[in-house]
């Protein structure tokens, strides 16, 4: 597990969201997370508008002392980045994976400018095509209800689920040239470089075949 010293904050908010059966590998459902090219079509105007369509260029390395990949100086324009946010803001992400199927989040926080928001998603595989995700958000939000916070989450994820579901091929493609990246695919790359260099295949054309396909007929 990895550290995570928000969890400790008083005045934090512990929000677990429960859990999302996704059709779809652990990997691909870490990479879309990882995703912001997305947010403009498939979050309309909640994380995204597609009137600011661009993803800025971003840092991304596999930071070899904590053996973690991370993304940083990501920048995207979310109309509503947080059910705490009033109005369009300039979102700034840090993405941090600590495990091959675990990703955090530290994103702009609408109410506080000093520190960061957290959501982390846990994604448990059940067989390599077939997972379930468990996003959990430490957020300062001293206004909400938990009801709202979830479901703000939940509007997301779901939202995220329909795209997943239906991506081909279900499992990660590991070989190289599979999939044409672009310059916001940085974070991929090197994600798909750290489970590479593991061998850690699970859930990716590396590794065993997708039984899900079969079992669900
Ligand atoms: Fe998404």
């Amino acid at each position: 597990m990895p550290h995570i010293p928000e969890a400790d904050e008083p005045d934090r908010r512990y929000v677990p969201c429960g859990a999302v059966r996704v059709k779809s590998s652990a990997p691909r459902v870490i990479e879309n997370f990882l995703d912001m090219a997305h947010f403009p079509f498939v979050h309309t105007d909640i994380l995204g508008s597609e009137a600011h369509s661009e993803v800025e260029k971003y840092k991304c390395e596999i930071r070899r002392d904590v053996d973690e990949v991370w993304a940083t100086d990501c920048v995207f324009t979310q109309p509503q980045a947080a059910k705490s946010a009033s109005g369009a803001i300039r979102t700034d992400y840090i993405y941090r994976i600590t495990t091959p199927f675990t990703v955090l989040l530290y994103k702009t926080c609408p109410m506080s400018e000093t520190r960061w928001d957290v959501i982390c998603l846990f994604v448990q595989p059940m067989e390599p095509g077939l997972c379930r995700a468990h996003p959990v958000m430490f957020l300062l939000d001293e206004t909400s209800t938990d009801a709202d916070l979830i479901g703000f989450q939940q509007v997301i994820f779901l939202q995220d689920r329909i795209i997943l579901e239906n991506q081909r091929p279900r499992l990660l493609p590991l070989e190289p040239r599979f999939e044409t990246p672009t310059r916001a695919d940085a974070s991929s790359i090197a994600y798909r470089r750290w489970l590479k260099e593991k061998g850690c295949v699970y859930g990716t054309t590396l590794g065993p075949a997708d039984t899900f396909t079969v079992t669900a007929a």
